[in-house]
């Protein structure tokens, strides 16, 4: 069943008449399905069938423990960049063998409870993280998995604040000093060398780039393997992109493929760090038309989801389809779709046509990667709830948070 559809005029998420859920769960929602992330993850290892492969999705993209539990009953593993997000794969029961901790900033209590938890791969983005990670090793006693996360410098072709792999990033070790730090780690005892790790940046779309990214980790395993030093795996990072508008999909077959050639002959594994491929064109977020505000220069849809809820278009100037509920008769109009927020960035999407009335609910597309995760509660605005659709059931994954929940942390402080 295609993840959404169109029945008697009204959209379904597989077979989730979207107005219903809407009636019971309120506005603004987050919707996912279940069966679009399954295919999508059994899409990704089909292209990768020519190669051996570990997936660890990127909890970042779409935390919720639902969505986690059902990517690890799959078979993934997980990406995670905080202790934070370890806690959540860890309260679904995940194998912490099969995590890998990115990011540039790990804290000292981060690394600790990661070694505690016998996490699978530090990816290490710096000389004096690394050097960290050796000391709280050895404080505790225990040898520490690592992987560098090389910066190759190479243009990964998307907005500037997802792009990742370029010299004047911050991610990352410049490709030619790794091999210092590789043969520093070695005569640690604390740390045990077993990757090489790379992420060039998000929503790209051609697979040149990523192999670009791959062909330079090969000049630096080949390096290290003739210094001696044997690598279990190479981490390729995330990025692969998805259609918001009218980009083609990205090519996983024609990627997987073009990677089991270039790793033909080696000894070595492959961890891939996929969010956005697997949960973006799995989720949708529902919002319903407060007012119509027609001007001399354009015409408002006030919705009840606002920037806070989806700051993509706002902070990336990012496109997210928008579908009505329910097709009516009223006449297209171009709308500008904007939330109550007090800031003219607050839009949802910019000059849409459609045929709108007061109350219409509209379905915002492309919304289960990077949306319910980087929601706020500006405004006092309590975030959504959010809802997981398998085939035609659907079950409340988070429920909405409300302004007593906001406020709580406050409360206990007053004098
Ligand atoms: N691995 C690392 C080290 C990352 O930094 C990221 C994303 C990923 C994997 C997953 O990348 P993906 O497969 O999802 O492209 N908030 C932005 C996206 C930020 C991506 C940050 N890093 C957005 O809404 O577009």
């Amino acid at each position: 069943m295609s993840t959404l559809s169109r029945a008697h005029g009204r959209l379904h998420m597989e077979g989730v008449d979207l107005a219903h859920l809407a009636e019971a769960v309120g506005t603004p929602t987050y919707v996912y399905s279940a069966g679009h992330m399954r295919s999508r993850y059994a899409r990704l290892a089909e292209g990768f069938s020519g190669v051996d492969t570990r997936i660890c999705y990127a909890v970042k993209a779409n935390s919720n423990l639902s969505v986690l539990s059902l990517f690890a009953e799959l078979g993934a593993g997980f990406d995670i960049v905080s202790g934070g997000e370890l806690q959540r794969v860890l309260a679904i029961g995940a194998d912490p063998s099969g995590v890998v901790f990115s990011g540039v900033g790990k804290r000292a209590d981060e690394i600790d409870f990661a070694l505690k938890a016998g996490i699978g791969c530090f990816n290490i983005e710096s000389a004096s993280e690394l050097e960290r990670i050796a000391r709280q090793a050895h404080n505790l006693g225990t040898a520490a998995p690592v992987a560098v996360r090389v910066n190759p410098d190479i243009d990964a072709k998307t907005h500037p604040y997802i792009s990742t792999g370029l010299k004047a990033n911050k991610f990352g070790v410049p490709i030619d000093e790794a091999m210092a730090l590789y043969r520093w780690a070695r005569e640690q005892a604390s740390l045990r060398i077993i990757g090489i790790d790379c992420h060039i940046g998000s929503q790209i779309v051609d697979t040149d780039p990523l192999l670009e990214a791959l062909d330079a980790l090969l000049a630096l395993h080949d390096a290290l393997t003739s210094d001696g030093i044997e690598i279990e795996h190479l981490d390729l990072g995330g990025g692969m992109g998805v259609a918001y508008q009218n980009e083609p999909d990205f090519d996983v077959q024609a990627y997987g493929r073009s990677v089991a050639q270039r790793l033909a002959g080696r000894d070595v594994a492959v961890h891939l760090e996929p969010g956005r491929y697997l949960t973006a064109n799995a989720g949708v977020l529902l919002t319903r038309v407060e007012y119509l505000k027609r001007g001399a220069e354009k015409n408002f849809a006030i919705v009840d989801a606002a920037m806070n809820d989806l700051i993509r278009p706002a902070l990336y100037q990012a496109w997210h389809d928008v579908l009505p509920v329910e097709e009516h008769d009223a006449a297209q109009e171009r709308w500008e779709i904007v939330g109550p927020v007090c800031e003219s960035g607050d839009f949802l999407a910019s000059g849409r046509s459609l045929a709108l009335k007061e109350g219409d609910l509209l379905a915002v597309a492309s919304a289960g990667a990077y949306g319910f995760v980087q929601a706020s509660s500006y405004n006092t605005r309590p975030k959504p709830a959010e809802v997981l659709v398998d085939d035609d059931a659907y079950r409340i994954v988070r429920r909405r948070e409300t302004v007593r929940d906001i406020i709580a942390l406050e409360q206990e402080a007053l004098s």
